[in-house]
């Protein structure tokens, strides 16, 4: 099948089958095209959470479709591809956690959504990029413990001065990214600021004009790039997906990634011929043990409800 055919197919399945697609903004443009929803990771839970759909394909990645899952457990909940885990989230375990709860008694566990079930069965709150900061803000008048993501966590603490115990975990893509690559990219484009996501490295974040999760950099883009001269412009520092779909978009101003190194192969596991076989086979279903699942639906319910 050809891609008009691929779409074609998917959006009858969709509809035969009540089915509705939500895709992470690191997915590429033909996914992007085939889903009823692109978005960031707070953005997706909310509509995996109040979607009357049957069925919810995630294209994205593992923790992606656990969360819908977890919020939505009447609804099959799918993930196109089983090579779409995240690493990050594949650093943190919930034995580790545990003992790490028993050295800080008292303590607050703030989980990043970037973390496998059990995680965040362990956890009082979860959070994502977008709104890590202002649920560290909300609980800083205890000690947190805060996993898997070192660079988020540390840069939680330094705006908030919170007391924290941080996770040693971290995302290949985003720690990647180096002042070395500002230095280069700034010299190839002069006159452009710089959009960080805070999955980055301190140094990297230091330099950063603007930290903000995917869809947070999408809308400052949105907000300020059409009154930019032609002098000016923006350099994204994040998976280059969000670059791509930007200089798309607005392809006459300048609009360029940080690195070109910057790419989640996990999330492009996604295809459109494995989201077709997903709607078709209805596979690869995801299912969180009730036990579990009961307690993780705690923490993430508390993020929805600080949010
Ligand atoms: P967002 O919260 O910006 O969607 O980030 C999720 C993620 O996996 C970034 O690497
Ligand atoms: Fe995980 Fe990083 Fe990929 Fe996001 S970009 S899914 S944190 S590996």
């Amino acid at each position: 099948m050809d891609r008009e055919e691929l779409l074609k197919n998917i959006a009858e399945l969709k509809k035969n089958k009540n089915a509705v697609i939500l895709a992470h903004s690191y997915q590429d443009e033909d996914i992007r095209t085939a889903a009823d929803f692109v978005g960031d990771s707070l953005e997706l839970s909310k509509k995996a959470a109040g979607t009357d759909a049957d069925i919810i394909v995630f294209c994205g990645v593992d923790f992606m479709a656990e969360s819908a899952k977890i919020l939505s457990p009447d609804k099959k909940v799918l993930l196109p591809s089983r090579e779409a885990a995240c690493p990050m989230a594949g650093m943190a375990d919930a034995e580790g956690l545990k003992e790490l709860k028993k050295k800080h008694p008292g303590a607050v566990v703030i989980t990043y959504i970037n973390s496998p079930a059990e995680v965040k069965a362990e956890s009082d709150c979860i959070c994502t990029s977008s709104n890590a900061v202002s649920i560290v803000e909300h609980y800083k008048d205890k000690k947190i413990i805060f996993a898997p993501d070192k660079n988020l966590g540390a840069y939680c603490q330094a705006l908030t001065g919170a007391d924290m115990v941080i996770w040693n975990g971290w995302c290949y893509v985003h720690d990647e990214f180096s002042p070395g690559d500002i230095f280069i990219a700034k010299h190839e484009h002069p006159n452009c600021i710089l959009l960080v996501h805070p999955e980055a490295p301190a140094d990297v974040l230091e330099q950063a004009d603007f930290i903000g999760s995917t869809t947070q950099i999408i809308k400052f883009v949105e907000e300020n790039i059409e009154e930019m001269n032609e002098d000016a412009g923006v350099i994204i520092g994040t998976e280059v997906e969000i670059a791509k779909m930007l200089m798309h978009r607005y392809p006459h101003k300048r609009i360029y990634p940080l690195a070109d190194h910057a790419v989640c192969l996990q999330m492009k596991k996604t295809t459109l011929e494995n989201l077709y076989s997903s709607l078709l086979n209805e596979q690869f279903e995801i299912n969180v043990p009730e036990e579990i699942r009961i307690k993780a639906a705690a923490a993430l319910n508390k993020m929805l409800e600080l949010s």
